[in-house]
């Protein structure tokens, strides 16, 4: 496999021979990436700025005494509390109320089965390929898993070829709503359905309520848009004055919106809950792609709440007799920077020790043999991506910063992610945790979190042709290495 100055040298070949001769194809094939290790990524010694001299000691590559992201797994002597056998599969999906699609499925469906777990459970899936032909993974978008579970083909395991299988083992740990998908090919796989939901219930209840639930995932099947995976609106009976907690997924390419004309409240944001979540009127609430919010609504009196999700799809909230008309969207949108109050934090995110720019461009460049106008990190081209390492114990700063001319929902693997502030404006609500955050264009955020799961983490754009096109970085700690490749005889392509 290529070494990192290799890379580089490839790549100053080409620029030099298009330069001299126009010789196009001949400098795209000088490109080609080949196998590679994501180890091999980012410009040597790319370091945060930090205190305390970690910068002279850190990122010097495998130090003595290094870990396999293969070793970095739940307690293996632990019987698991929930087990299910997940068997992706290429096939015919069919959607009601719509019409057919040829995508993905896992367990005959798409989505697949929902996976229901509580707090502190360990969960044990086994995934089994049975026909997806370029080989499938599983990731849980949003639980910040152990690494070797995280279902990066190429990072943290192959590919899973058709007849084969990988067994995923996590605990659990925190309440909320997540998914899964495949993270191989994922701009092909999950649009074409290889995904299904995860909902842990919390050990206690939350102050937040609804006891009574309902799941809305979003998925569009070749412009079909779907409320789990039917072109129909749903119905929650409900009795009048109950609390009913509406689990909103966006696994789309872009986001969603929610709203309704009856009072709601956004109770949960990325599996974490708000606190002391104001009522809601006359406001829409953005959902990133790949982002989740909990919506809690009030069953009316009479009739039904309509709950409005992702534009096309409605949820009726209560009785059937209602016939609530629709609603215009409201053109304003919720803030949540400045939504439901404060509480502490469980960490100093005003004294980081190490801290990153992940600044978004665009340029016309060739990626690996293919020749286009690409995204770019700090104003370099994929894999030139910078690498953001870090150590056990960290507080991370990131300065997120879009000047790219696009919305990107951006999304770190095996972490929550605190938005400190947007803009210069620090935020004031509930603490605002995240794993997809919308960056609009001009916008800037300034996000930490605790390096306190080891691994090497993925951190990438969630519109997923945008990671194809480059936008895909790496967390990766110090001591950390795979033994896995990308573009390899495994066939490994994460993106
Ligand atoms: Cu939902 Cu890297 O993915
Ligand atoms: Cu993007």
């Amino acid at each position: 496999m290529p070494s990192r100055p290799d890379l580089v040298r490839r790549v100053s070949a080409a620029c030099a021979l298009t330069a001299a001769a126009g010789l196009a194809a001949l400098a795209w094939s000088s490109t080609l990436l080949g196998e590679y290790s994501v180890m091999t990524m980012g410009p040597a010694g790319a370091l945060g700025r930090g205190h305390a001299g970690h910068d002279a000691e850190a990122g010097s590559g495998a130090a003595a005494g290094s870990t396999s992201v293969t070793e970095l797994v739940a307690d293996p002597l632990r019987k698991p509390d929930v087990r299910i056998r997940l068997v992706a599969g290429s096939q015919t999906i069919d959607v009601p109320g719509g019409h057919p699609f040829q995508g993905y499925t896992v367990n005959g469906t798409s989505p697949g089965p929902t996976i229901r777990a509580r707090q502190g459970d360990l969960v044990e899936a086994v995934f089994v390929n049975e026909s997806v032909g370029a080989g499938a993974t599983l990731h849980w978008h949003g639980m910040d898993v152990p690494n070797a579970a995280d279902g990066v083909a190429g990072i943290t395991q192959d590919a899973v070829p058709v007849g084969g299988q990988h067994t995923y083992r996590f605990v659990a740990e925190d309440p909320g709503t997540y998914w899964y998908h495949s993270h191989q090919l994922s701009h092909e796989q999950v649009e074409r359905g290889l995904l299904g939901a995860v909902v842990v219930e919390p050990a206690v209840p939350s102050p937040n309520g609804g006891s009574t639930e309902a799941l809305a995932l979003l998925h569009v099947y070749g412009g079909q848009h779907t409320l789990n995976g039917r072109a129909l609106d749903e119905h929650v009976p409900a009795e009048p004055g109950s609390t009913v907690r509406i689990r909103v997924i966006n696994t789309d390419q872009g986001t969603a919106s929610v709203w309704s004309a009856a009072p709601f409240r956004v109770a949960a944001i990325d599996g974490r809950e708000v606190k002391a979540p104001a009522v809601i009127q006359d406001r829409s609430v953005l959902v990133p792609a790949g982002g989740r919010v909990d919506i809690t609504m009030q069953a009316p009196a009479h009739g039904a709440a309509r709950l409005n999700v992702g534009g096309a799809r409605s949820i009726f909230i209560g009785s059937m007799t209602g016939d609530e008309p629709g609603a215009r969207q409201p053109s304003a949108t919720l803030d949540f920077l400045a939504y439901g109050s404060p509480a502490p934090l469980g960490f100093e995110a005003a004294s980081p020790d190490r801290t990153f720019d992940y600044t978004i461009g665009r340029r016309p460049g060739v990626i690996d043999g293919r020749p286009g106008n690409f995204w770019t990190i700090n104003g370099r081209l994929y894999p030139d991506a910078p690498m953001f390492n870090v150590r056990q114990g960290d507080v991370v700063l990131m300065h997120l910063r879009n000047e790219s001319g696009e919305v990107h929902p951006m999304h770190l693997h095996g972490h929550h992610v605190l938005v400190l502030s947007r803009d210069g404006i620090p935020a004031k609500g509930s603490p605002w945790w995240i794993d997809s955050l919308d960056i609009h264009p001009g916008e800037s955020y300034d996000v930490a979190f605790v390096a306190d799961n080891p691994g090497i983490w993925t951190d990438h754009c969630h519109t997923l042709e945008h990671a194809v096109d480059g936008l895909v970085a790496h967390v990766m700690y110090e001591g950390i290495t795979t033994p896995f490749t990308i573009n390899g005889r495994a066939g490994n392509h994460p993106e």
